[in-house]
């Protein structure tokens, strides 16, 4: 049994009125636990649906051949409710934009802890207890009070802080993170990799961190895949792959970078680069925490989150019913 995320030979059409458009040819990727593996190249080649399709999320009409593997156990040959047990349980998924994965009418409280009792079937006290567990562990700061809080009130480095809070509540084995900080300012970017290397580490997630950004690559990955065309083309050590390109793509890739021209970066930076220095990997440099945002907004001291929470949508009685 391989230990992590191990993608063999996966192929993917999409059937249209005029046949089969190809998409995915033959990708094959392997992250093992504590690693992180880049997933690079242009617009259009492919990133997403791999992400997806992992979490057997692949568009209707997908035709898709091949094998995935979690923690040794082939996802292909699991359909319907193991399915779903699996994404979001066993695998978390971070999107580029936040809003789109945060329900912005419900609190921050309510969509952690329904995503718990959801997946692991606690008690309501066990989820506000891993709730805050999540949070704490993504350096949102504020306590109880936090998750009382709608998504409008943070800004968008917490946002997406909480979304891998959620993606991470019930410690999947991997992570899959699609453009996770593309939305984002650079320096908020630069607290959210720090925060995604340091959670790497510290549960040892497989993470597979799809991004366009060759900067962003270089702070994250230990491993580059750059895909073209529905295709790995390369696959290596990030230093290698950034300092010895062996797919002429990927050379016209670093070459379109604004450093290869004598501008900001050099191929050895993104070889090497060390952007957090030795500094508290959960810090953010801005600052960028919801104890000194001016979003924040005084609150009705009202201590029943749970109420809250079963008020807010009925999810709480049916689920109960
Ligand atoms: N639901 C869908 N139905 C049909 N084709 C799709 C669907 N989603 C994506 N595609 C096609 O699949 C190909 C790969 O798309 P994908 O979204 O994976 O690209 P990407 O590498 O993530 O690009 P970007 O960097 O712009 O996010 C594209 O040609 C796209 O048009
Ligand atoms: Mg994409």
């Amino acid at each position: 049994m391989t230990p992590g995320l191990r993608i063999d030979s996966l192929s993917l059409s999409i059937r249209g009125e005029d046949g089969l458009t190809p998409i995915l040819d033959r990708v094959s990727l392997q992250v093992g636990r504590g690693e992180v593996q880049g997933l690079a190249g242009e617009s259009g080649s492919g990133k997403t649906i791999t992400g997806l399709t992992v979490i057997g999320l692949e568009p209707p009409r997908a035709e898709v051949t091949g094998r995935i593997w979690l923690d040794g156990e082939d996802l292909m040959a699991i359909t319907g409710r193991s399915l779903n047990a699996i994404r979001g349980r066993r695998v978390g998924m971070v999107f580029q934009d936040p809003t789109t994965s945060l329900h912005p009418q419900l609190t921050v409280g309510a969509q952690l802890t329904d995503h718990v009792r959801y997946h692991l079937g606690v008690s309501r006290a066990e989820a506000l207890e891993r709730a805050q567990t999540a949070l704490d562990r993504v350096g949102v700061a504020g306590g109880r009070e936090t998750l009382r809080r709608y998504p409008h009130e943070f800004s968008g480095g917490q946002r997406q802080r909480i979304a891998i809070a959620i993606a991470l509540a019930c410690e999947p084995a991997v992570l899959i993170a699609d453009e996770p900080t593309t939305a984002l300012d650079v320096t908020v970017q630069a607290g959210v990799l720090a925060l995604i290397r340091s959670l790497v580490d510290s549960l040892g997630l497989a993470v597979l961190f799809i991004t366009h950004d060759l900067g962003v690559m270089s702070a994250v990955a230990d491993r580059v895949a750059i895909m073209r065309r529905g295709r790995i083309v390369e696959n290596g050590e990030r230093a290698q792959v950034f300092t010895a390109p062996a797919h002429p793509y990927t050379r016209e890739l670093l070459a379109s970078l604004p450093g290869a021209t004598g501008g900001l970066r050099s191929r050895a930076d993104l070889a090497g680069i060390d952007p957090f220095g030795s500094g508290d990997p959960t810090g953010d440099p801005t600052g960028d925490r919801p104890a000194d945002a001016a979003l924040v907004r005084d609150r009705p001291a009202d201590d029943d989150l749970a109420g809250r929470e079963s008020t807010g949508d009925g999810r709480e009685e049916a689920a109960d019913a």
